[in-house]
């Protein structure tokens, strides 16, 4: 029987070429985000896989998510859904960045849980929390809440990943933290980079590799990797001016 794996926000970007990964490393692939039409037309691209359209934003979701799956043995959970809103905090609608939070944080903390307890008692699984090197900084001007769910999926995927390694778990928890990767993710967020970025493709395969090294911090670019550390070192303010005038070059 093949391995399964569930990928959440497989409809664009990183989530889909996640997809594509696990798919070509002989997974069945269960697909889950709101656009149908989207998730079809991957399902009919990969060798075996399922379409399940889920809002995560809504908690009942999440728990159907989990029930809809349980037969199917999944050993691999890709959190990846998430968005951003970039502008001053004050002006973004409060109702976007609630729903920010129940996707990025809320739907990361219930499926991580609800899944890593089926993988401990089995012992084995691995889970991929897609973070971002936003959730390695102090915090992000201008894209507050965005950063501050990520700093959320950061810590508590690090603190999972110490639990399982003190108890000697073959269980693995990994967070994805990249830079800028070319998605949908601008045009959600109303914004543009300011700085180069790579593929989803390339960020998938980086991805996938170190989720199945156990990796407890993935950072996909080799240069992203020193700056995320070097970032620990100068004095917090410092860190958040020069993010502030990384943020301001993304208005778009
Ligand atoms: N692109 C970057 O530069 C970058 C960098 C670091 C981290 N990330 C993170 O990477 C993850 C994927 O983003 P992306 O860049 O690939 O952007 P994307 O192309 O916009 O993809 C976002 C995915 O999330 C899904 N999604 C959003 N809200 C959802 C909801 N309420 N319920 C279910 N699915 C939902 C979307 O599907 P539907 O709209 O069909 O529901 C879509 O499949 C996010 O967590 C993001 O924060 C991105």
């Amino acid at each position: 029987m093949a391995r399964t794996a569930l990928v959440t926000g497989a409809s664009s970007g990183i989530g889909r070429e996640i997809a594509r990964e696990l798919d070509s490393r002989g997974f069945r692939v269960i697909l889950t985000a709101r656009r149908e039409d989207r998730l079809r037309e991957l399902a009919d691209e990969l060798l075996d896989s399922r379409v399940i359209v889920c809002d995560l934003s809504r908690e009942d979701e999440c728990q159907r998510l989990h029930e809809e799956v349980k037969g199917e043995k999944v050993t691999v959970l890709v959190n990846n859904a998430g968005f951003g809103k970039l502008g001053d905090f004050d002006k973004i609608p409060l109702e976007d960045e609630l729903r920010m939070i129940d996707t990025n944080v809320t739907a990361v903390h219930i499926l991580t849980k609800l899944f890593l307890q089926d993988f401990k008692a089995a012992d084995r699984g691995y889970i991929l929390n897609v973070a971002s090197s936003a959730g390695l900084m102090p915090g992000g001007p201008l894209m507050a809440t965005y950063y501050a769910t990520k700093a959320y999926v950061t810590s508590l995927t690090s603190a999972i990943h110490e639990e399982l390694k003190m108890a000697g778990s073959r269980v693995k928890i990994s967070a994805l933290c990249p830079g800028p990767v070319d998605t949908e993710f601008n045009s959600v967020a109303n914004a543009q980079f300011g700085v180069k970025s790579i593929s989803a493709e390339y960020c998938a395969k980086r991805a996938v590799e170190g989720m199945f090294a156990g990796k407890m911090i993935i950072v996909p670019e080799k240069t992203l990797a020193f700056v995320t550390k070097a970032a620990h070192i100068p004095p917090r303010r410092l860190i958040l001016a020069a993010t502030g005038k990384l943020q301001s070059d993304k208005k778009v």
